[in-house]
């Protein structure tokens, strides 16, 4: 995608089209004063006579405008102008992506950021632009029979700026915003595919394959043998249902010379049954969504190599199947981890933290300034906040605020969760060190409690991404969250946005 910013005013842009926004009940919005002027008056006429509104959501194309250079003109509506902020912003993006999508639209200039957004700058604006197009115009159709739909013909984006100093922000927020696309959709793509594909070894292909894109990126794929080895036998209880070999994904990117890395570890289980403890069978089909945590550091990763930024980062992904077998690891059993703590597998189906422990210990070795890890690890995160935030916990609230920050600016928003020693009683046993399970009362926070015990002295943090990596019933599928939020934690510690 090419991107470029300007600073003419909509009627002078040359180009297949130019977008500009209408408010609730005609009140102009950005690029359509000078339309008007340039066309006698010709959206306000529109307006009046009812043709035009400015509803959120509603979209209309004009071709060969009087007075306009461009040859197109769409007009978005923004909605209620008191309303206006990031959100109407995106959804009015959103509206022009789905009008131009089917078309041979090629290149447009779109002028809804030429204006003030609450909470967000030209920088922001641009990005949100980028991302917003590129998620409403992602589709998923490696697996159906037939003809490919078309790739979007859309290949240029201008974005209409209100001053000289804007322009610098909204290139540099454009290109970061089609890192973030593609991390995007590589993330969702992996989510999408279905578990007889993205197998363990598929997402230690895909790892591998960026390696070989990537100059400073370096991937490292570890068998059962060499897991075995590490002593991981928390991670090899997990695996030890099926005939699919785990894998554990090592990712190493170096950009930031000699300073410490961040660390982003992933839950890259390609299904989850629940093994011995089987879940039920409705719906069961979405834990092949339950790699999503490694999907999306994988993705992060994308972002960074692609941007060159100057971090250095280390992605880690435990990656197996959770099934049921003669094999498979029992209720009751007690395995001892890479720390050497012993757990007892009280239910097989709290197979998440059974991995992610060995991986955080494991990645101990990197010396992290920080690590977080990222898994679709809890229902009762979903009964706690829904669909729409992450969870984020850490023993750190600077941290934790950190990451809150990212993705609110990121608008891929998390909500703070706590982990504190109240909670760790319930996960006593009688015959290990502790449990893997703590009762049904706070499941998502006795699960970071769990891994807080492999997490000691690191500045670490949790995201519990069970709501919001995938979407349900009709529009089943992948989000490519928190891809943004991630890559705005990791673009913040590069002082990558200006
Ligand atoms: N992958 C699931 C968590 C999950 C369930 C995410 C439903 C999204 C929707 C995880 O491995 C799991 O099964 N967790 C158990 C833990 C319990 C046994 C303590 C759960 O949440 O039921
Ligand atoms: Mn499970
Ligand atoms: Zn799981």
């Amino acid at each position: 995608m090419e991107m470029f910013a300007t600073t003419s005013a909509a009627h002078r842009r040359t180009g297949s089209c130019i977008i500009v926004g209408v408010f609730d009940s005609g009140k102009p919005g950005p690029g359509v004063e000078d339309v008007d002027a340039a066309s006698k008056g010709h959206l306000a006429r529109l307006i009046k006579r009812g043709d035009l509104s400015g509803r959120a959501g509603s979209s209309m194309l004009l071709t060969d405008v009087l007075g306009v250079k461009a040859k197109r003109v769409l007009v978005v509506g923004l909605g209620k102008k008191r309303e206006f902020g990031v959100a109407a912003f995106r959804r009015a993006v959103s509206a022009a992506a789905t009008a131009i999508r089917g078309t041979k639209i090629a290149d447009v200039v779109s002028y809804l950021g030429a204006q003030d957004v609450a909470d967000a700058d030209a920088y922001y604006l641009a990005r949100y632009t980028v991302e917003t197009i590129g998620a409403t115009l992602y589709s998923f159709s490696e697996t159906k029979s037939g003809r490919r739909p078309r790739a979007p013909a859309l290949k240029k984006i201008g974005f209409g700026v209100a001053s000289r100093g804007d322009s610098g922000k909204a290139v540099r927020g454009g290109a970061h915003g089609a890192a973030i696309v593609e991390g995007m959709a590589l993330a969702r793509d992996l989510g999408n595919l279905p578990p007889n594909v993205c197998t363990p070894a598929h997402l230690a292909r895909t790892a591998q394959k960026l390696d070989r894109r990537f100059k400073n990126l370096s991937t490292r794929v570890l068998g059962e043998t060499e897991i075995k080895r590490l002593g991981m036998h928390s991670f090899l209880s997990v695996t030890a249902g099926t005939t699919l070999p785990a894998k554990l994904i090592l990712m190493q990117y170096r950009g930031g010379g000699r300073a410490k890395p961040i660390v982003l570890v992933g839950k890259g289980i390609t299904f989850d049954a629940g093994g011995i403890s089987l879940k039920p069978g409705p719906g069961m089909d979405e834990m092949k969504f339950d790699m999503c945590g490694a999907a999306s550091v994988i993705g992060t990763m994308l972002v960074a190599a692609k941007l060159k930024l100057p971090v250095n980062l280390n992605v880690v992904v435990p990656a197996c199947e959770n099934l049921p077998s003669g094999t498979a690891t029992r209720p009751g059993d007690i395995i001892t981890s890479m720390s050497g703590q012993t757990i007892e597998v009280l239910n097989t189906d709290a197979e998440g933290r059974l991995i992610l422990c060995d991986a955080l210990t494991y990645a101990r070795r990197y010396k992290p300034d920080v690590i977080i890890d990222v898994a679709t690890l809890t229902g009762a995160c979903v009964v706690a906040l829904g669909k729409h935030r992450t969870a984020v916990m850490s023993r750190s609230d600077e941290l934790a605020g950190e990451i809150l920050a990212a993705g609110i600016a990121a608008d891929d928003r998390g909500w703070q969760l706590p982990i504190a020693d109240e909670y760790e009683q319930q996960l006593k046993s009688n015959f290990a060190d502790f449990a893997n399970v703590g009762g049904r009362d706070g499941g998502a926070v006795t699960a970071a409690c769990f891994l807080s015990k492999f997490t000691e002295g690191m500045n670490w943090a949790h995201l519990d991404i069970a709501g919001t990596a995938w979407r349900g019933g009709a529009t089943k599928g992948s989000t490519g969250r928190p891809v943004p939020m991630l890559s705005e934690f990791v673009l913040r510690r590069a002082k990558a946005i200006p």
